[in-house]
């Protein structure tokens, strides 16, 4: 298949190629299925009339809307019934969000622990279901006429995103910096083809956020698959791995949703005071922070002009001591890149098996005074991906030497007690001597999430059918 027509691929939903950038409201509608015969009915015509987009639909027009769709395990489970093969599928998928051990892995304790979720703490939904339009109330709207029980849904919980200054000088977080810069590149896609030589440092393996396709190991990775009686008309192939049962998996992809609301008052308080009399501002203790510079230039060598260069630059390469980019930064800890640690070649290999797919979108809820990031993002694997980032590299205070630290934008820091010291410090380094920041207090605060499961067109036809 040739790189413009795998980015047109009309078996792949639409958000998993495109942000949709020229649709700035979303509205997330969480449901569960109250009517299975009703929700089958509902999912075909959404596929019949070709309301899911698809990869094949291309960027949006101003003016248009796009619909895509996701379910959780209980989901699957519901829809698919004798079909259902749990094992088939990702652990972490299968257990959801909320489990003991998943919550310490996340940093999911203390004021980021489920019993203070606004929601999803009970993981009580079947699905996700996601409009893009013009505004919040068309984004409403399709909700609305979507979720509703002729259709053998309910919705359970309703967020809404935005796309925040993306006409005028790109797109920014709550905290006012830049985002939606740094993202692995699919390769045998139009984008990676017309990239230069050194972006390979981005591009990953269709496999490793895509199902049905090598990942990074050069194999396939284990795809959800349904009994051959689950899809009497043929709408799926014969699974890779089980020829007797069919491949659910194929063009599908893990979504992990988070709401994560950002305290920029206490953010921007606390620079102001750990500013105070030191040598950097609190806008620059802010970037050092993040990793980047407010408006999204590099930490690292490259001059703000130079755009196309904005993202080839390399830890092992370019600053291996943290000098540009803290070793504890944010985007050092979420994407290491190449690091000194091996040869640049073999580091990078290993942070490629781990990079994830962002899709997610700022909000404000002026009812209650919070804004922050519904986090989405996609990857072949959640418990390689998503949790490998949030859990060993964002909270490990131990990581790449230091101590007592975590991500001070998405860590949970812990306070002292019970014979433990605190963990929430941050180093800048520099010369003569490295800058230390303590008492960094939690800036971003988990609201609530879940794990789905976003299938391709041909899955949705099996999972829409199945008896
Ligand atoms: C409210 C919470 C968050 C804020 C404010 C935030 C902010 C940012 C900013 C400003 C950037 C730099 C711009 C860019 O490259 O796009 C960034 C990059 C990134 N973030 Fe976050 N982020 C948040 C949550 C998360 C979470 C939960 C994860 C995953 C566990 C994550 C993973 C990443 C990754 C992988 C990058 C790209 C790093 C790179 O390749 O250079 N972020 N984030």
């Amino acid at each position: 298949m040739g790189s413009e027509e795998f980015t047109r691929h009309p078996d792949i939903q639409g958000l998993l190629f495109r942000g949709y950038a020229n649709l700035y409201h979303a509205g997330y509608g969480f449901f569960r299925i109250v009517d299975r015969t009703a929700c089958k009915s509902w999912l075909t015509g959404l596929l019949d009339s070709e309301r899911i987009s698809t990869a094949k639909d291309g960027p949006p027009e101003l003016g248009t809307q796009r619909l895509n769709i996701a379910f959780a395990a209980s989901g699957l489970e519901a829809l698919l019934g004798a079909g259902w093969i749990p094992d088939s599928y990702e652990p972490p998928f299968v257990e959801g969000m909320v489990t003991a051990h998943r919550c310490r892995l996340l940093g999911d304790v203390e004021d980021n622990d489920p019993e203070h979720w606004r929601w999803g703490k009970e993981q009580d939904f079947d699905g996700l279901f996601m409009a893009f339009g013009n505004s919040g109330d068309e984004a409403e709207q399709l909700l609305a006429d979507h979720l509703c029980s002729d259709n053998g849904v309910a919705r359970v919980q309703t967020v809404y995103g935005h796309l925040n200054g993306h006409e005028k000088n790109g797109e920014r977080e709550a905290f006012g910096f830049r985002d939606g810069i740094s993202q692995p590149i699919i390769e045998g896609t139009s984008r990676y083809r017309d990239l230069p030589k050194e972006a390979a440092l981005h591009g990953v393996p269709a496999g490793e956020m895509i199902l049905g396709y090598p990942d990074g190991t050069g194999k396939l990775p284990r795809t959800p698959a349904v009994s051959a009686a689950s899809d009497p008309r043929g709408w799926l192939k014969p699974h890779w791995e089980w020829p007797e049962r069919r491949d659910l998996g194929m063009n599908g992809s893990y979504l992990v949703f988070r709401q994560l609301a950002q305290d920029t008052e206490g953010f921007w308080r606390y620079l102001n005071e750990a500013a105070a009399g030191g040598q950097e501002t609190p806008l620059e203790l802010a970037e050092k922070m993040v990793g980047r510079q407010k408006d999204g230039t590099s930490m690292e060598k490259y001059p703000k002009s130079d755009k196309e260069n904005n993202n080839l630059f390399n830890f092992a390469k370019d600053d291996a001591q943290g000098k540009f980019c803290p070793i504890g930064s944010h985007i050092r800890r979420s994407n290491p890149r190449a690091t000194g640690s091996k040869t640049e070649e073999a580091s990078l290999k290993v942070t490629l098996r781990h990079r994830i797919l962002r899709r997610g979108r700022v909000y404000e809820d002026a009812e209650l005074g919070e804004v922050g990031l519904q986090f989405i993002c996609f990857n072949a694997s959640i418990a390689r991906q998503f949790e490998f980032i949030q859990g060993s590299w964002c909270n490990n205070q131990f990581f790449d030497g230091l101590q007592r630290e975590v991500d001070p934008i998405i860590g949970t820091v812990r306070k002292p007690g019970n014979g433990l010291d605190a963990v929430d410090r941050f180093t800048i380094p520099r010369d003569p001597y490295r800058r230390r920041l303590d008492g960094i207090p939690t800036f971003v605060t988990m609201k609530g999430g879940g794990y789905f499961f976003m299938p391709g067109m041909a899955a949705l036809r099996c999972i829409a059918t199945a008896p």
